[in-house]
């Protein structure tokens, strides 16, 4: 397989703006993220098949743009909670979802795919869109395993040209942290390239 990019060999700006989003190039950066990548977004949240009254973990939300679809999917009577490292992004966030924060449906964290702060098996799905080339995967997949019930399920997309390794090495590596019914597919869009999509199930019952 060809070898990875490094994500600590990002430029800094580019790392500034989206990889860990801080300072003014952060805010611009979160600006972009919320204008261009809102249908990726969107597209998680259904692909999730959310329902009423499920509990959701969002992994590196960014802006936010996907939090309130996320929201409305599972209620009456569910949560969502999300967490990134970036509080420049948490800000954006918490700003742009107040409404469903007082409304107690939404919580905004400091955390990491590697490290939620959920107990085991607390969420129904976990959705992350655009992150998954900034964690330490094996332990981010790991977490996320061990905070899904047995039988939840899991939607990953990313920009392929961000993604810096081949697709099919996210399948390996989510197998090899014990997710099961790993499904990868390529979706071609007009403006963007092509988006990497992973479907992943808890293999319990
Ligand atoms: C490129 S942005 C994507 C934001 C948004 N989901 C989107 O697609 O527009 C990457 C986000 O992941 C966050 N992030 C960085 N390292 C992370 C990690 N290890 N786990 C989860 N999120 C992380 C960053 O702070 C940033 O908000």
């Amino acid at each position: 397989m060809p070898p990875e990019k490094h994500p600590g060999r990002t430029p800094r700006l580019l790392d500034a703006a989206f990889g860990r989003p801080r300072g003014p190039a952060g805010t611009v950066g979160g600006g972009l993220m919320a204008r261009f990548n809102a249908s990726q977004e969107r597209w998680a949240v259904d692909r999730a098949a959310l329902r009423p009254g499920e509990r959701v973990l969002v992994v590196g939300p960014g802006p936010g743009v996907g939090l309130a679809p996320a929201v409305a999917a599972v209620e009456p009577g569910g949560r969502v909670i999300a967490v990134d490292p970036s509080a420049t992004m948490r800000r954006a966030a918490i700003r742009r979802c107040a409404a469903q924060i007082a409304a107690g449906t939404l919580r905004v964290d400091d955390g990491t795919a590697e490290r939620t702060g959920c107990p085991d098996a607390a969420v129904d799905a976990v959705l992350s869109v655009n992150n998954v080339m900034l964690w330490d995967r094996p332990a981010g997949f790991r977490e996320l395993l061990r905070v899904l019930r047995p039988g939840g399920r899991m939607v990953l997309t990313v920009h392929r040209h961000v993604l810096g390794f081949p697709p099919e090495r996210l399948v390996t590596e989510a197998t090899g942290a014990g997710f099961g019914g790993v499904e990868l597919t390529l979706r071609d869009r007009r403006v963007l390239g092509p988006a990497v999509q992973l479907l992943l199930h808890h293999p319990g019952r």
